[in-house]
């Protein structure tokens, strides 16, 4: 752990234990200043439910945009200038602010209403089915790799129009878009993955340009030739956005719930037999055990109090969904998997004007994954021993590497 640190936030010790540490945190220090990754760039941890609700939704204080919290001095020496490749992948929603913001948000937000995204039910289970026709045979598959990574993608690049041959490609990409480059070595290798998808991007917009077709792409393209309402670079963000958000998280999802299914038999058993459970189980899973463990950073715009730290301008603040989530002063039994758990108010797609676009999706995504794998893959059991999973060494996500399953 690095100096400094009260709390090791980062390793995999601290991933095997996750909610004993996050408990202590919201006990004793529910909001605390300690260096972040690179051990030096002090960050405020927020962990308690009502200091992460009240910073989420006071969007004018804790911003996205560091324009807002720094001069043009501070801001050139902090960030230089940024490479072209991060700034044609950058320019989207989650890192606006304000006006900014909402007008992105309005651009694509008619694509993912719950009564449009209803009707991609038939796709999604067709795409669930197709997974474990190809595995059910085999009695045993790598959860990750062959069902809650390919599921998610294949939907939403067929929502966006991107050709399936491709998809392999974005686990790359969107891991460098996720993990945080702090060596100098590190930066260059992302940077290097980030000009490969912007590059990716660029020639599949012209590639659609050429050749229209009904899908989102097309249609957010036909917004940018009509002018003033969104530029190249925002356009690329956008998909660049659309793909990470719409694929990483729900990877951790169905990774997570799969894995706490499998501890939990009984109420494995239950859905088994009534999937029409499985919807108001799934908000309990996703409180349980947050895919999007922590917010994205958030810049202080103004000094101000929060829960009685005084933070000043230009102070990085993270919220922690995944501790907010397990917060015993709001949910009572907190650590305890209660999947009728009602009202279940967790903030594991965020909270204020970041709330996540895609929860509908997400939703409809995770309660088909998971009734169809129970569904079709009876006695599933964990292939290995709990204690060899790992998880990611991505601090945004709760995520597991890999997660090997049978059945008979
Ligand atoms: C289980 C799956 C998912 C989880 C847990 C999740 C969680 C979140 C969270 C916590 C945020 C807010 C981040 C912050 O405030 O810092 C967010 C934002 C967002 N999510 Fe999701 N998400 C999921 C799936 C999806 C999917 C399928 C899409 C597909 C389009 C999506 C698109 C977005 C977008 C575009 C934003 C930014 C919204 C804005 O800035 O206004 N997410 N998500």
């Amino acid at each position: 752990m690095v100096e400094g640190q009260k709390y090791d936030i980062y390793s995999q010790d601290f991933r095997k234990r996750t909610h004993e540490i996050f408990a202590r945190m919201r006990q004793e220090d529910p909001i605390i200043k300690q260096p972040g990754l690179d051990g030096v760039t002090p960050i405020w941890f927020v962990s308690s439910y009502q200091a992460v609700e009240q910073m989420l939704l006071d969007d004018k204080t804790f911003v996205r945009d560091p324009a807002l919290a720094f001069d043009a001095e501070q801001l050139a020496k902090w960030w230089g200038e940024p490479s072209p490749a991060t700034s044609l992948v950058d320019n989207h929603m989650l890192n606006k602010d304000g006006v900014d913001h909402r007008r992105l948000r309005t651009l694509v937000s008619k694509a993912f209403t719950p009564r449009v995204i209803q009707e991609l039910r038939p796709r999604i289970q067709q795409i669930a089915d197709e997974l474990v026709d190809r595995v059910d045979g085999a009695g045993q598959m790598e959860l990750v790799a062959e069902y809650a990574f390919p599921l998610p993608i294949t939907v939403i690049g067929e929502l966006i129009g991107i050709p399936s041959r491709d998809r392999d490609d974005f686990r790359i990409w969107s891991d460098a878009f996720v993990r945080p480059a702090i060596s100098p070595e590190e930066q260059q290798a992302s940077l290097a993955k980030l000009g490969e998808f912007a590059a990716y991007i660029r020639n599949l917009v012209a590639a659609k340009r050429r050749d229209p077709g009904d899908e989102l792409l097309s249609a957010l393209i036909h917004v940018e030739e009509a002018g003033d309402r969104l530029n190249e670079s925002e356009l690329f963000s956008m998909l660049a956005l659309l793909i990470v958000a719409g694929h990483e998280t729900t990877v951790s999802l169905i990774g997570s719930a799969t894995l706490t299914l499998l501890q939990h038999p009984d109420l494995m058993q239950e859905l088994r037999t009534h999937p029409d459970r499985m919807a108001g189980a799934l908000e309990e899973l996703l409180r349980y055990d947050t895919p999007v463990e922590r917010a994205l950073n958030r810049f202080v715009a103004a000094d101000t109090m929060l829960e009685g730290a005084a933070m000043k301008r230009g102070d990085l603040v993270i919220a922690i969904l995944g501790s907010a989530n397990r917060d015993e002063a709001k949910f009572t039994d907190a650590a305890r998997l209660l999947p009728e758990r009602k009202p279940n108010p967790h903030m594991a797609f965020g909270k204020g004007a970041h709330y996540c676009l895609g929860a509908p999706l997400a939703r409809l995504e995770g309660e088909i994954a998971l009734n169809t794998m129970l569904r079709r893959l009876p006695k599933l059991e964990l292939a290995v021993p709990v204690e060899s999973l790992a998880y990611r060494d991505v601090p945004l996500f709760r995520s597991l590497v890999s997660l090997p399953v049978r059945w008979s």
